[in-house]
């Protein structure tokens, strides 16, 4: 499979802008499946549960790279005890998503927004119990930033806190190309905004930086499978994000990856990489 050519940063914040801008707090600003944000919603709420449970006290949350507010503003609404910071560096997905929380109507000491670079977090200098991203890593166009952003949102981590990331899999996505191609459907480019993050690699440096990790899932094998092969076989090639399966299958997913804890294998290209800040005694 070719190598997809990235884009420059600047030309990849630019993106990010205009789609701000042209869509507001719609969540076509940050992605274009309704049904791939029910499963990472659904991760995400795996993960606050899991840290409630593992820690015991209300949350401080981080997300990194928060768009127009819409993960954050749900767990909000769904962990009343919690406090959730969400951090962007576009000031108008920053702008959408504080539109969107005095529509949910949820006070600023409960939601905070704040403008900034996933690269720096400088404005940040509290610890958090639950720091996540979803596919905000994958907009830095090489590992070596994705790596300084990981070490970044590391640094913020309180004793026992969880870092969790939601991006897309370099693996995955390559065998679901090659079963495309054994199916005789064409190579789907991937956005030149994006780059992929090889399995490993969360892993081993989260280990290195004293992390011990708590869980891997490949959240939307399912659901892509259908979506990205099984309806494109059928329909002439065809990804048709609202035909009435896809909606039936991120819900199959997403019991069977949460409730069941059944993995269904690295095709889907969503993975869900949880770490934890062992405690210091
Ligand atoms: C695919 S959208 C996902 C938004 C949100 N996480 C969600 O799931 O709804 C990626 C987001 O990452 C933000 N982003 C990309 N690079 C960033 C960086 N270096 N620092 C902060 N935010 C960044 C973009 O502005 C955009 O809002």
């Amino acid at each position: 499979m070719a190598l997809p050519m990235t884009m420059e940063l600047e030309d990849i914040r630019r993106h990010w802008q205009n789609w701000a801008v042209s869509f507001g707090k719609d969540l076509r600003a940050t992605t274009k499946g309704q049904t791939a944000k029910m499963i990472e919603i659904a991760a995400i709420g795996r993960v606050v549960d899991m840290a409630r449970t593992a820690l015991a006290r209300p949350l401080r949350i981080l997300e990194v790279g928060c768009g127009n507010g819409f993960n954050c503003s749900w767990v909000a609404q769904t962990h009343a005890d919690c406090h959730v910071t969400g951090i962007d560096y576009i000031p108008e997905m920053i702008e959408a998503a504080k539109q969107r929380q005095a529509e949910d109507g949820i006070d600023t000491s409960r939601l905070t927004y704040l403008v900034g670079n996933a690269l720096e977090l400088d404005n940040l200098t509290e610890q958090f119990d639950v720091i996540f991203t979803d596919r905000c890593l994958i907009n830095l166009n090489s590992w070596g930033l994705q790596e300084r952003a990981y070490r970044r949102m590391a640094s913020l981590l309180g004793d026992g806190a969880f870092l969790a990331t939601i991006e897309n899999s370099l693996e995955a996505r390559e065998r679901q190309s090659q079963l495309r191609t054994a199916m005789n459907l064409s190579d789907r480019p991937i956005d030149k905004f994006n780059t992929f993050i090889a399995d490993s690699r969360f892993e081993q440096l989260a280990r290195d930086l004293g992390l011990s990790v708590v869980t891997t899932q490949n959240i939307s094998t399912l659901h892509d499978l259908l979506l990205y092969v099984l309806l494109p076989m059928i329909n002439g090639g065809t990804v048709d994000y609202e035909h009435p399966l896809i909606e039936a299958a991120a819900r199959l997913n997403i019991a069977l990856t949460g409730d069941l804890g059944l993995d269904m294998g690295p095709i889907g290209q969503n993975r869900l990489v949880v770490c934890q800040r062992v405690k210091r005694f």
